[in-house]
């Protein structure tokens, strides 16, 4: 069915980014000793040099702050088979590392193993953004695992890579 809309509400703007697939990544720190953190949707790389990538955050969260006093977060791409972690790390309530294996550096990233990339950044810029702010980060160090399928999420459902011939 197609849709035609000058209706700009939040319903049909979600509807619509929907239609525009993403990755997911997570958005994480060893803070105190307990594992913060959330999922995004919105993650995008930015720039080459200097290193930076991007991703918003609702101004209504309760995590952000905790995370954006880190002196370090660790984005990890999801992978495929990430669909359990995407939910856990994406809900509201309850613990959100439950049941997952992560990894914290030195400075305090974390990272869910088994993801096909993992940035260890740090705050480089926050952006006002209606109801969200664009979170600029710098890169510092990275690991890429090319063999591990993405994750891919669209119209609010997580798929995997399908072969195009
Ligand atoms: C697949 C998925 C993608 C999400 N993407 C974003 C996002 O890009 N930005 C955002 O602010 N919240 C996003 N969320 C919601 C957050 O993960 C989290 O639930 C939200 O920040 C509320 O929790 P908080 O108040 O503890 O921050 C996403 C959730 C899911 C399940």
């Amino acid at each position: 069915m197609t849709t035609s809309s000058t209706a700009l509400d939040p319903r049909t703007l979600r509807q619509a980014y929907g239609q525009f697939p993403s990755g997911v990544v997570a958005v994480a720190a060893e803070i105190d000793g307990e594992r913060t953190g959330l999922a995004a949707s919105t993650f995008v790389p930015v720039s080459l040099d200097p290193p930076l990538v991007s991703f918003c955050i609702q101004n209504t969260s309760a995590t952000w702050p905790k995370l954006a006093s880190a002196p370090r977060l660790g984005i990890s791409a999801l992978g495929a088979d990430h669909t359990g972690a995407a939910r856990s790390l994406g809900s509201r309530t309850g613990d959100r590392f439950a049941g997952l294996t992560t990894h914290t550096t030195a400075a305090g990233a974390l990272f869910v193993e088994g993801a096909p990339a993992w940035l260890e950044t740090s705050v480089h810029d926050t952006l006002e953004a209606g109801d969200h702010a664009i979170v600029l980060l710098r890169v510092h160090r990275l690991i890429i695992r090319p063999e591990v399928s993405p994750m891919v999420f669209h119209g609010s459902s997580f798929r995997g890579l399908a072969a195009v011939c």
